[in-house]
């Protein structure tokens, strides 16, 4: 039997187009779940051009449904349960999920949401977390328009931080500020004052600039590269008192820290913002826009069936506005 899937393909458009592979086989520490929603990160559109997942393999990393086979060993979620999950192969009809790499979604979080949160999401968390986050630290999110900088921002405000938003343009700065920023800044223009902790999912110039902003004894974690340009670091940039540049990457399993984003999300303390969501036939309408950075929050892909699509035309962009913390309360980083 076969399903369909959204699969790496050099000659499409945007690299990836929609085919046919066999459905998958679970392991024994594996649940069988029909997706019905999946969430486009930037990385994904680099690895469909990289090379990371080879020609005719199912691209993604986000997908939320409903287990429809549990797992042989008896561990994980049971038969009907509803899941959310960040597993490689995720843009398929049904996919094989290790037990650990997923969350069930809590009453009242729907699979539509709750997908934007994986690869987003956990980046953000666990970059905040290494870089020590915690009450009055200064906080700059780069990038802090998309998927990953609009999680830092809230969790790190959260968690009682000052947070300054870089953004690339005026007309995205509404979002991070909306989301508990302090400050938002076109590029790095106006930060005088040092800071503690820098999530970067920029690179090149702007991770120089924020390299030199970093205080002693504080820490950039180097997320990602949207820029594509490289950073040049001026002579003894890097001599001076103790503070470090991290490498980041999600390399275990993120069940466990899905399961805590989804209750912040479930509770309304941690809000999924949709900047375009449409069926998963229109991939490459939203592969393009996020390309483009015109998506303000991620884009989220509905799974229809190939004959008997229902959804509107037009892709919906507005989603709800991520929520500032009530002043005072603080709860810390989960
Ligand atoms: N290491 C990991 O485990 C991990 C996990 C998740 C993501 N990532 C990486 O983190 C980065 C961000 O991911 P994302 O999902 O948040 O992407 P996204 O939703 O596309 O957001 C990226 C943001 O970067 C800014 N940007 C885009 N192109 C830019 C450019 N040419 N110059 C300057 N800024 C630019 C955009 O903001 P403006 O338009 O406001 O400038 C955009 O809001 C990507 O490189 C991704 O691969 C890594």
């Amino acid at each position: 039997m076969s399903v369909r899937a959204l699969v790496v393909d050099p000659s499409a458009p945007v690299a990836v187009r929609l085919g046919e592979v066999a459905e998958p086989v679970p392991g024994p520490g594996q649940v069988l779940v029909e997706v019905s929603h999946v969430s486009l990160n930037h990385g994904d559109l680099n690895d469909a051009r990289s090379g990371r997942v080879p020609v005719g393999a199912v691209l993604g990393s986000d997908a939320a449904g409903v287990v429809v086979r549990a797992a042989a060993d008896g561990t994980g979620p049971v038969e009907g349960t509803r899941v959310v999950a960040l597993t490689p192969g995720a843009f398929a009809e049904r996919v094989s999920i290790d037990v650990g790499a997923l969350a069930e979604l809590p009453a009242g979080l729907d699979p539509a949401t709750a997908v934007g949160l994986p690869v987003a999401g956990v980046a953000a968390l666990r970059s905040l977390r290494a870089a020590g986050l915690g009450p009055g630290k200064r906080v700059l999110v780069t990038g802090a328009s998309g998927g990953v900088g609009l999680f830092a921002v809230q969790l790190a405000a959260r968690a009682g931080a000052h947070v300054i938003a870089s953004v690339g343009s005026a007309a995205r700065a509404e979002g991070p500020a909306g989301a508990g920023a302090d400050q938002v800044l076109i590029g790095l223009d106006g930060l005088g004052d040092p800071v503690d902790i820098v999530i970067d999912s920029v690179g090149g110039p702007q991770l120089v600039a924020a390299w030199e902003l970093l205080a002693p004894g504080g820490s950039v974690q180097s997320v990602g590269w949207t820029s594509g340009e490289p950073a040049v670091f001026p002579p003894y940039a890097t001599v001076g008192p103790a503070k470090s540049l991290s490498s980041f990457v999600i390399d275990s399993e993120a069940g466990a820290d899905l399961a805590v984003l989804t209750e912040l999300a479930a509770e309304g303390a941690l809000t999924v913002r949709t900047g375009w969501q449409g069926p998963w036939d229109r991939f490459d309408e939203a592969a393009e826009a996020l390309h483009e950075r015109r998506i303000r929050g991620k884009a989220i892909l509905k799974v229809t069936p190939h004959q008997h699509r229902t959804e509107p035309r037009r892709p919906t962009a507005a989603g709800p506005e991520p929520q500032r913390p009530a002043d005072g309360e603080h709860p810390g980083i989960p």
